[in-house]
């Protein structure tokens, strides 16, 4: 990507179909905000100068964004072109490339927005669309293009006559257009349309008009370009997001039982031969090495490193746990805010007591350690190489290392009790 090129996200409209308190763009699809989703993948794609248009419920997208971007105001909403209106402060006196996205489109992936800005450079086009062929076109804007296929510009779907409505090939609401040229075309939009709005989707029929170049670019994965409207959608985007990173992990080496009930956030990294069985939740920016087993029924949280031939197995929570080589935790553990050491293993019902109410607490564990099932280690505690903690105990003080702890009641027997009851 050129580094010139400037982003554009569209986010001042008003999303009613969510029935939400809050503004449909900061919904989360698979634990991440909508808008922050747009934003992440024009930067993925190498663009830093993004400039995102809000104006409805602007605070909760500003909260959201923070400084990752600049902002343009739109106080009334009058249309999409209206919008990137709004924006020509931050595009006067600049020459090049401005990629305009739908802040309600998150799964267009950084590749193609890169193959747009390619296209319309390569081409010498003004203004390049990403579009795509559905077999069900309604509500969305729909392609004119003339007998040599050439584009002619957008119809929108409530503008468009019985004929154009037949057109299967849509506007995505993605735009690369050569910053000069958009500037002047902007001017000449008009509102004259069903819905009375400044549509940026006619600023193409205006370069036609003038002889500038125009092109599109059709998406091969029609997923890319789903916009969000409602919870229904949510759910939608959220399950293709969440199979399209399974299947990148799988391609990657890793074996995954069951694809259905796996959720892998964004940003974790899996190494080859580590597999991953049924019901799954590993969240985001966790690391896990090779020739691991993960669950079944297993919650890996955020923070968490661990390395490789390790086991984590079923109902195991753990929370920024970093983990070393051949240590396992196989069955009803919660082990948050430790460190495990090598070949340790962590016995059944174990547990890190890390939280006061106030404060969390760390647990640290040596290499070689066995803890006996249904310890409690009550941070903070540090436990030194190759020690043994008998079963049932609860772990309050430093443990040397190569010792046995024992921290539990004595039992007793008291013989034909239960007899003479
Ligand atoms: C738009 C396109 C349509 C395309 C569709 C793809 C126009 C006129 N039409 O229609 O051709 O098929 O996207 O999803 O552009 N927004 C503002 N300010 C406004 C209006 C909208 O910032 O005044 C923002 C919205 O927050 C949203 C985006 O622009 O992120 C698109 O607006 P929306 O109303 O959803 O446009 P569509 O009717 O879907
Ligand atoms: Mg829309």
């Amino acid at each position: 990507m050129q580094n010139d090129v400037i982003a554009i996200v569209m986010a001042a409209g008003k999303g009613t179909r969510m029935k939400s308190k809050k503004s449909k763009l900061v919904q989360k699809i698979y634990g991440k905000e909508i808008i922050k989703r747009a934003v992440e993948n024009a930067q993925k794609a190498g663009i830093q100068d993004i400039v995102a248009i809000v104006g409805y419920q602007k605070e909760e997208i500003q909260e959201v964004l923070g400084n990752t971007v600049k902002y343009a105001m739109q106080e009334e909403q009058l249309g999409t072109g209206h919008a990137v209106m709004q924006t020509a402060k931050y595009l006067e006196g600049k020459k090049g490339k401005v990629l305009v996205l739908n802040g309600d489109v998150p799964l267009i992936r950084p590749e193609t927005l890169k193959k747009l800005v390619e296209k319309s450079t390569e081409n010498k086009e003004y203004a390049t669309l990403l579009t795509a062929i559905y077999d069900d076109p309604t509500g969305y804007g729909r392609i004119i293009r003339d007998e040599g296929g050439n584009i002619k510009g957008i119809v929108e779907h409530k503008d468009a006559t019985e004929e154009q409505k037949e057109i299967k090939e849509i506007n995505a609401g993605i735009y690369c257009f050569d910053i000069e040229e958009l500037l002047k075309a902007l001017q000449e939009i008009k509102p004259n349309n069903v819905q009375g709005e400044y549509y940026l989707t006619d600023v193409i029929k205006i370069m036609n008009d003038k002889g500038l170049k125009t092109g599109a670019v059709i998406v091969e994965d029609n997923t890319e370009i789903l916009g969000v409207n409602d919870r229904i959608q949510l759910e939608i985007l959220t399950r293709i997001l969440r199979m399209r990173i399974n299947t990148e992990m799988m391609k990657n080496g890793v074996t995954i039982e069951d694809m259905n009930t796996t959720y892998i956030y964004d940003d974790v990294e899996i190494g080859m031969d580590t597999v991953i069985h049924p019901n799954t939740t590993i969240k985001s920016g966790v690391k896990i090495g090779e020739d691991c087993e993960i669950g079944p029924n297993a919650y890996i949280r955020e923070g968490c490193q661990i390395a490789d031939k390790v086991k984590i197995g079923s109902f195991v929570e753990i929370k920024k746990a970093i983990i070393a080589t051949g240590s396992k935790v196989p069955h009803l553990s919660y082990m948050g805010d430790c460190e495990i050491g090598e070949k340790c293993n962590i016995g059944c019902g174990t547990i890190t007591c890390n939280y006061d109410g106030f404060n969390k607490s760390k647990t640290i564990i040596g290499n070689h350690s066995f803890i006996g099932s249904n310890t409690n280690l009550v941070a903070p505690v540090t436990l030194g190489d190759n020690t043994f903690i008998a079963a049932g105990s609860t772990i309050t003080e430093d443990v040397p290392a190569d010792s046995l702890a024992i921290a539990r009641q004595r039992q007793i027997n008291k013989e034909g009790w239960n007899k003479n009851k």
